[in-house]
């Protein structure tokens, strides 16, 4: 169910601040010296149609992706009304810009300060428990409106991050925590997440499955099933299927699993929904004789995924405003602080001359980008600009 705000996709608004029509574009009128995501919101308002389109339910927005005002504006005038939220000051952002969005409050770990706040401040009805402890904490606040979901995983499969290590009750711990929300006259629902960047949509078939026996072994009809996020986008070096066929799968496996009570459905992408809008302009700092290249921003800054995932994303290399081609041999890129873990796990090929002062543009770059930077070693995170055209579209 999208939220009832009109969307107007030929607003103004979307485009109102625009400076730049593209990269090219402002790179001929400025030289700028510190690294910048070029965001481009007509990129988002696309993508975010396309999956609203495809998902036969609602899709919810992981904020943690990228809490940015332009970007959850942006988001909610494209018809998102549906927040998945981590924390209070999550919850306080969203509440704040949009007083009757659909708030879930889908971090299993929190504190009895915060499930307080979030209930009698913030009028959250949506938690997610992944054992007893975090269900007993809210059984004070629920009431007949409350929606308890229950998170469980299933082994490692297929993903770039394994989330299952840290979150989600196991099925035969899943069963007993859906009885006890019951008992208590919670709405009862089940989560999982199969990981960030899940290549399959076997997994979540799996998963799908899985929900099915465990709602049928508590005896309960599910009011959801929210399938999570982790859809993945096309990495230079991940061969990945469309998110529609993802979501194709989805409602197959909910048809042939629940095939009296279907639970309502719905998802709660990240990566899937912002990363495209945004990439990431760096400025080539220094280059060794050795082919090494040190760039003005890195994993402590717009790039810390690179860190942990051996992810390349696609990217455009400038010079004088020109467009270079990518002629050279794969070579180590660092960031500019002092650490060596400064470094992108994955080699880039950039162009055979690469000179100091030449831009490296990273795409995909708007989810756990800007979310994660920090000021280490005196490195400012970078400042967004707008463009209309982003690097997600072929010039
Ligand atoms: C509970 C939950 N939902 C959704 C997401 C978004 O995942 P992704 O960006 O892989 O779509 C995350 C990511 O950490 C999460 O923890």
């Amino acid at each position: 169910m999208k939220h009832e705000k009109v969307c107007d996709l030929n607003s103004t608004a979307a485009t109102a601040s625009v400076p730049w029509i593209d990269t090219k574009h402002l790179l001929a009128h400025q030289t700028p010296d510190l690294p910048m995501f070029l965001y481009a919101a007509s990129s988002l308002i696309q993508t975010s149609r396309s999956l609203q389109l495809a998902f036969p339910g609602e899709v919810s927005y992981a904020v943690k992706a990228n809490p940015k005002k332009a970007i959850l504006e942006t988001l909610w005038r494209s018809g998102i009304g549906s927040f998945d939220v981590a924390s209070i000051n999550e919850i306080k952002l969203v509440r704040s810009l949009f007083p009757d969005a659909r708030l879930h409050f889908n971090n299993p770990v929190k504190s009895d300060v915060d499930i307080e706040r979030a209930c009698c401040a913030y009028g959250v009805r949506s938690f997610v428990v992944d054992d007893f402890v975090g269900l007993n904490s809210l059984i004070p606040y629920l009431s007949p409106d409350t929606e308890i979901t229950v998170r469980f995983k299933l082994e490692h499969d297929r993903a770039a991050y394994d989330f299952g290590s840290k979150f989600g009750a196991t099925p035969d711990q899943a069963i007993p925590l859906l009885m006890l929300a019951k008992k208590h006259g919670a709405r009862c629902s089940l989560t999982f997440h199969p990981g960030s960047q899940c290549s399959e949509p076997a997994v979540y078939k799996r998963y799908i499955q899985e929900s099915a026996v465990i709602a049928k072994q508590a005896r309960i009809s599910l009011e959801q099933l929210n399938v999570g996020g982790g859809f993945p986008v096309s990495y230079e070096n991940y061969a990945v299927l469309a998110v529609r066929e993802f979501f194709k799968t989805i409602y197959q496996t909910v048809a042939q699993c629940f095939p009296d009570n279907a639970p309502k459905l719905l998802c709660e992408p990240g990566r899937a929904l912002v990363a495209p809008c945004t990439s990431l302009l760096t400025r080539v700092l220094h280059v060794r004789e050795s082919g090494e290249v040190f760039i003005n921003d890195g994993v402590y800054g717009g790039l810390q995924e690179q860190s942990i995932m051996p992810i390349q994303t696609p990217i455009r290399l400038w010079r004088n405003g020109v467009q270079l081609e990518q002629d050279g041999e794969p070579v180590t890129v660092f960031g500019p602080t002092c650490d060596p873990v400064d470094k992108l796990l994955s080699t880039y090929r950039l162009c055979a001359d690469i000179k100091v002062g030449d831009y490296v543009e990273f795409g995909l770059m708007g989810a756990y980008g800007s979310a994660t930077t920090t000021g280490f070693n005196g490195f400012e995170p970078a400042e967004y600009v707008s463009v209309e055209r982003g690097l997600d579209r072929l010039e």
